[in-house]
């Protein structure tokens, strides 16, 4: 990025913590804006309604002028979509309907989720310490086909019998790109990736194998091994530091990126990116909408704020910004700073709310943009 460039963000709340955790990731949003202000980049963004909260305003999950507006922009950042409340609606006019419409309208079809430990946090996770320390990887989960997308999809028949049907489909250049995505990804890791399918019973997954060992060709500098996705489930809890870039399709990546947010126990500070080849980029955390916990300032925002430190490397070519805004997520953990769901009642631990949270990564951030400014003010 050069100077005197203005770049638009739009910001999707979304429902339930959702527009909670984007208000604290802008909170940290502002204090980049203002650094980054003096380094000739502006920064401006608007919020639009996405989800339910777009049902409520515009009778439907993705209306145009906010499909128009992500289209426009340099980058989304969205916080979450769905609730009880709109449960009863029909698949295509639910509040999950807009967020994967959105995903296709970008044709952000290569979405990353790195899970790791973040320091001070080894004792969230549920398995025992030895078998998780020093895990760090990136699952790139194929996000724009597969059975969320193929056709037929549809419900037919009467009670007792009625029917339903769902088709997972792909053709080989959703794979091929996708793939290249993550052996780019492993070639600036440890170089390992590891491709996961059901080859042994699935169509999809003998083609999805066959064109990764293609793509793999390319790649001489990456190690590569496939699993089947049952194995690569239990792989993940067993030996989990064994992993590195795991490639998957989209409903494996779904579930397994969950089983990684149990792993490390904090499904609250994970981020995704989701990306494409050109457009912008779509951001966000990785759990859900939480609608129990919604509105009482208690939801974890550092996966937002997360998702924003992707968004600076991915799409406004910023890493150093990137850097430093998870360096200030770091420096607040450091400080024994918790939200409610990462607490462990340990001595020197304070539980804050999100908003806090917000303000005091924002905090760290200025703090450690000031002191770089007085270094080098052409730092990024
Ligand atoms: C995710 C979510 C979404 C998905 C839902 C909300 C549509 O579970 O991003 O993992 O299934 O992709
Ligand atoms: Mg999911």
């Amino acid at each position: 990025m050069s100077e005197g460039e203005t770049h638009q963000l739009v910001l999707l709340p979304g429902d339930g913590i959702g527009p909670e955790v984007i208000k604290a990731a802008e909170t940290v949003l502002c204090t980049a804006r203002d650094y980054l202000r003096r380094e000739g980049i502006e920064l401006s963004w608007e919020a639009r309604p996405i989800g339910g909260a777009a049902i409520e305003a515009a009778g439907k999950p993705l209306p145009d002028e906010t499909l128009f507006a992500a289209q426009a922009a340099k980058a989304v950042l969205l916080g979450a979509v769905g609730g009880p409340q709109w449960d009863r609606l029909a698949p295509h006019e639910r509040p999950e309907a807009g967020l994967v419409s959105l995903r296709r309208a970008l044709s952000v079809y290569a979405n990353l989720r790195p899970a790791a430990l973040l320091p001070g946090l080894e004792g969230r996770s549920p398995l025992r310490p030895g078998h998780v320390q020093g895990l760090d990887v990136l699952l790139v989960r194929e996000l724009t086909g597969g059975v969320y997308f193929g056709e037929p999809r549809a419900r037919s028949g009467e009670r007792p019998d009625r029917r339903a049907v769902d088709t997972m489909a792909y053709a080989e250049g959703e794979i091929r790109r996708v793939a290249h995505v993550a052996f780019r990804s492993a070639r600036r890791r440890q170089g390992r990736l590891t491709s996961v399918d059901k080859r042994n019973v699935l169509e999809t997954s003998r083609l999805w194998r066959e064109v990764v060992e293609d793509v793999a060709k390319e790649y001489p500098d990456v190690s590569v091994e496939h699993q089947l996705v049952d194995s690569m489930a239990m792989l993940l809890v067993l030996r989990p530091q064994m992993f590195d870039v795991v490639l998957t399709e989209n409903m494996f990546g779904d579930i397994l990126s969950d089983e990684l947010g149990g792993v490390v126990g904090s499904l609250g500070v994970m981020a995704s990116a989701s990306l494409g080849d050109e457009g912008p980029g779509l951001y966000e955390p990785v759990h859900g909408s939480a609608p129990d916990i919604a509105g009482k300032d208690v939801a974890n925002p550092l996966g937002a704020i997360l998702s924003l430190a992707m968004l600076a490397e991915h799409s406004l070519d910023l890493p150093l910004l990137a850097r430093a805004i998870e360096g200030a997520v770091k420096e607040v953990l450091r400080q024994g700073l918790r939200t409610r769901d990462i607490a462990e009642k340990r001595q020197g631990e304070q539980v804050i709310g999100t908003r806090e949270m917000g303000e005091r990564v924002a905090d760290a951030l200025a703090q450690d943009l000031h002191s770089r400014q007085a270094l080098n003010a052409t730092y990024f």
